[in-house]
């Protein structure tokens, strides 16, 4: 026959060995909160969901640039819609190098690196394919290729707009639709 406490000692560890087995409550509590869906390191993650987008997808390849750079006509108009759409890409994406107005004064310039001014005279000598390919295939030196970012019909926007900042859209063609 137990004495005191050791009478205690065995339905105690009993009770333990129940808690840690079956979880119950969520035993052990100093780490219930690990167990949730979320994924844990090194654990495989779950399959996407239909429709969700990849992010191991293969990129298309466009081919030489050249094939763009001969584009003389953008085949998007520039209608109000489009100039819209195609400003607020231009202030997002490009005018942290090129500047609100295209100058080649944005902050990033500012900061040392090479300022390009897209309404200068050879800039806007350039096909509407030209500009589209610095979008799509990034620089020829060091400007970045916004193909993941901006898609090919958005990029024509932004070459409409490219174009409104350098003055060379006449206010018919502004507004038709
Ligand atoms: C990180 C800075 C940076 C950003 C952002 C940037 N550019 Fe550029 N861009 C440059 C630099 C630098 C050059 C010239 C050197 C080169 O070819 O990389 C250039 C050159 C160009 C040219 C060629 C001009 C010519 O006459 O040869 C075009 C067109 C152009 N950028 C358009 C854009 C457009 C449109 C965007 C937004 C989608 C954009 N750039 C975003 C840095 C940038």
């Amino acid at each position: 026959m137990l004495k005191g406490s050791k009478r205690y000692f065995i339905p105690i560890i009993l009770v333990l060995i129940v808690l840690g087995t079956a979880k119950v409550f969520g035993w052990p509590w100093s780490i219930d909160m690990w167990e949730q869906p979320s994924i844990k390191p090194y654990e495989l993650p779950l399959p996407y969901p239909p429709y969700s987008i990849s992010t191991d997808g293969t990129i298309v390849d466009l081919g030489p640039r050249q094939k763009f750079e001969a584009i003389t006509q953008n085949p998007v108009s520039p209608t109000n819609a489009s100039l819209v759409k195609g400003e607020n890409l231009f202030k997002t994406y490009c005018a942290p190098c090129h500047g609100p107005e295209g100058k080649g004064d944005g902050p990033v310039i500012k900061k040392g690196f090479y300022p390009v001014d897209l309404t200068s005279p050879g800039t806007q000598a350039r096909t509407d394919g030209y500009l589209y390919a610095y979008i799509q295939y990034g620089g020829i030196v060091m400007m970045p290729s916004y193909r993941e970012s901006i898609s090919s019909n958005q990029a024509w926007n932004v070459v409409n707009y490219v174009r409104k900042l350098q003055g060379k859209l006449t206010a018919t063609e502004e507004t038709s639709q």
